[in-house]
């Protein structure tokens, strides 16, 4: 015989509401729409999402489902099922409304059950397909400064990158690869991480939303392919420029597992930095790139950036591109930044990168909080 736990009274879920109760060990999503009230397991499917803070809509097939706060994924509110096409069912409670309360069964009607998608698009960054090895020497360079491609101008950091990455493969053999940065499209970070820390996934959940994703692209080099890294930007009010910080941004994903799985993906690469503009704050501009590299797991060599600046006052911007090319300063270290780079690879490749450790606050510790700073009492 079925068992009945009494959750809550049904005046506390009134008609087009929802929410999620806790009986014991289990939580419920419980919705009340249509005249009718069911329950679903709380937990979606996909990452732990709680459904019950869900949003409602109504699809095309005219039935109502509950939207995941945290990615989006549906279910309906009837039967459990994600919408024509998904194989994927959320397990279903049987409800029963005894002398105004809600009850349901303590076992669910129908299962929950997690379809294989079978076309798996990111399955060599959920697995980590690394494509580095011993003897290999990936360099790849990310071009982060923006112009209009049907009228394109010089760019001093695109230049010195090209230039690097031609050195890289003539002195070094390397194999190497240009992002340029503006040439993908792309949604900002959308910030999953403030709901929820598990939120923030890896591979990233826009990715997994949006088959066009050209963050892809950039998790997959610069994750799976690269040795080294050289990233550009030219400087614009003295910080990097905004396509950096939109990719950066998007980078919280490899970043975040760190912080939630003590999980670090980037291992043995290096990275330099190329940083180019009119006006002057290169190391500015270094400092933050710096400090994001090596929270990502970089290791940065000696002299890991160039720069170029021609001071407050250099507003003449037409001659800026001309003096950078004849700059006998640009083309030596250019091939001093890459030499560095590439020499320090080379021998870190060969360290066992599982011994070392990410000194970052991690999820597990959070608990801690309340011993360093104490209960929360609700008073301030
Ligand atoms: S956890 Fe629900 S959609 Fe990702």
């Amino acid at each position: 015989m079925m068992h009945y736990l009494k959750l809550i009274p049904l005046l506390e879920l009134p008609e087009n509401t929802h929410k999620s109760v806790r009986a014991g060990e289990k939580k419920y999503a419980l919705f009340h729409y249509d005249g009718k009230v069911t329950a679903l397991d709380h937990a979606c499917l996909h990452k732990g999402g709680d459904i019950g803070q869900g949003f409602i809509q109504t699809l095309d097939d005219g039935e109502r489902y509950v939207a995941c706060p945290w990615h989006g994924w549906q279910y309906s509110l009837k039967d459990g099922r994600a919408p024509h096409g998904y194989l994927d069912r959320q397990a279903v409670y049987d409800v029963k409304i005894e002398e105004g309360m809600i009850l349901v069964s303590s076992e669910p009607v129908q299962e929950r059950f997690l379809a294989e998608h079978q076309d798996d698009r990111l399955a060599d960054l959920k697995n980590l397909d690394y494509r580095t090895n011993a003897t290999s020497l990936n360099v790849l360079g990310i071009s982060t400064t923006n112009m209009n491609p049907s009228l394109p101008r010089p760019s001093t950091s695109e230049t010195a990158l090209q230039n690097a990455l031609d050195f890289a493969a003539s002195e070094f053999g390397a194999a190497t690869k240009l992002i340029k940065i503006r040439d993908l499209s792309f949604r900002h970070c959308e910030g999953y991480y403030s709901r929820h820390e598990e939120a923030c996934t890896w591979p990233c959940s826009i990715s997994e939303m949006d088959p066009e994703d050209g963050m892809t692209d950039v998790y997959r080099s610069l994750v799976l392919w690269a040795d080294a890294v050289i990233l550009a930007t030219p400087i614009r009010w003295g910080n990097a420029s905004s396509l950096y910080y939109k990719m950066a941004e998007r980078l919280n994903t490899v970043q975040n597992q760190i912080t939630i799985h003590d999980k670090v993906l980037v291992r043995n690469k290096a990275a330099a930095f190329i940083i180019t503009g009119g006006q002057d704050n290169v190391q500015g501009v270094a400092g933050q790139l710096n400090s994001f590299f090596t929270d990502l797991g970089f290791t940065l060599p000696p002299f890991n950036f160039i720069g170029w600046s021609r001071g407050w006052i250099a507003e003449d911007t037409e001659n800026n591109y001309s003096r950078f090319s004849r700059s006998r300063y640009v083309k030596r270290s250019v091939k001093e930044l890459v030499t560095n780079l590439l020499k320090l690879v080379m021998q870190i490749k060969h360290m066992d990168a599982s011994m070392l450790q990410a000194p970052k606050p991690k999820i597990s510790e959070a608990g801690s909080l309340t011993e360093q700073y104490g209960e929360f009492s609700g008073k301030s």
